[in-house]
């Protein structure tokens, strides 16, 4: 049987003969937010079916496409389309992306998320300054990979600090109001009961989304370091009287524009 290390070996030695080699970020894009790998300049991309020991793609809003290239003067590798856990992916295949990013070299990455406010409203965006994990799962469970991080990982810089005031800072510039919050990340697919974003409101969460905790924690399992930014398109269940993904989808799309253009601002200053 082929090992997670052997497999991250092979898929890394993959994308380099395809030319995608030294990226300096990883950039993972949420619902919506994968037009901003469509700038990506001298673009080198793939479809996730022609990449070995990688999953699919199967929600719609999500390309599933791997795009490397010059981004704000930065060599990125974008993944335009994310790989959930309520599509019933394993761990493993959610987070492989992130692992086989940091095997190429990447030093940090940009996780984004269309996620529902707590507090926050639609269109808000928030730097997310840590995470509560509600998944009830944890994507290290298993053999530790020695050659990637110890087996008991700190979490308590997950999302770099430095990062974070970077992206303030540039928000400044930009005239983007740009809050700051505690994600608090759950599995889905069904959104979330009342009586669930009252307990989440009441443990400190400010969005809640289907998605990144896992990508994090195997983000600072290997030492990247992580800028983490929630686009919210609603307010969370009981907030509002009701909750459906066009809204999510239409949301994004009003704040997309701003969104790119504040991304490839952060990335000329990480
Ligand atoms: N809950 C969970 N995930 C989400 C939401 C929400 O309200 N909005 C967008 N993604």
């Amino acid at each position: 049987m082929t090992t997670l290390s052997e497999k991250i070996k092979e898929t890394a030695a993959f994308l380099q003969e395809k030319g995608m080699t030294a990226p300096a970020f990883g950039l993972i894009l949420g619902s919506g937010l994968g037009e901003l790998a469509d700038e990506i300049e001298n673009a080198i991309s793939l479809d996730y079916a022609d990449i070995p020991n990688w999953g699919r793609s199967t929600v719609v809003g999500h390309a599933g496409k791997l795009v490397y290239g010059d981004l704000a003067g930065r060599k990125v590798l974008a993944l335009q389309g994310r790989f959930h856990f309520y599509e019933g992916n394993p761990m493993e295949v959610v987070t492989f992306p992130v692992r086989v990013m940091k095997a190429l070299g990447a030093a940090g990455v940009i996780v984004t998320n269309a996620a529902g406010g707590i507090g926050y409203g639609p269109g808000t965006l928030m730097a997310i300054s840590d995470h509560i994990n509600m998944t009830g799962q944890n994507p290290l469970i298993g053999a530790n990979l020695d050659e990637f991080g110890p087996r008991f990982p700190d979490m308590s810089d997950a999302y770099t600090k430095a990062y974070r005031e970077k992206a303030h800072a540039v928000a400044e510039k930009l005239g983007i109001d740009l809050q700051e919050g505690v994600y608090l990340g759950v599995t889905g697919p069904t959104y979330e009961t009342p009586a669930e974003i009252r307990a989440f409101q009441t443990l400190g969460a400010s969005a809640v989304g289907m998605s990144t905790v896992p990508e994090v924690i195997v983000a600072a399992h290997s030492g990247l370091k992580v800028l983490g930014i929630s686009a919210i398109t609603n307010f969370a269940a009981g907030f509002q009287s009701e909750l459906n993904h066009a809204e999510v989808v239409e949301v994004t799309e009003r704040i997309k524009e701003n969104f790119k253009g504040f991304v490839k601002a952060v990335l000329t200053e990480l």
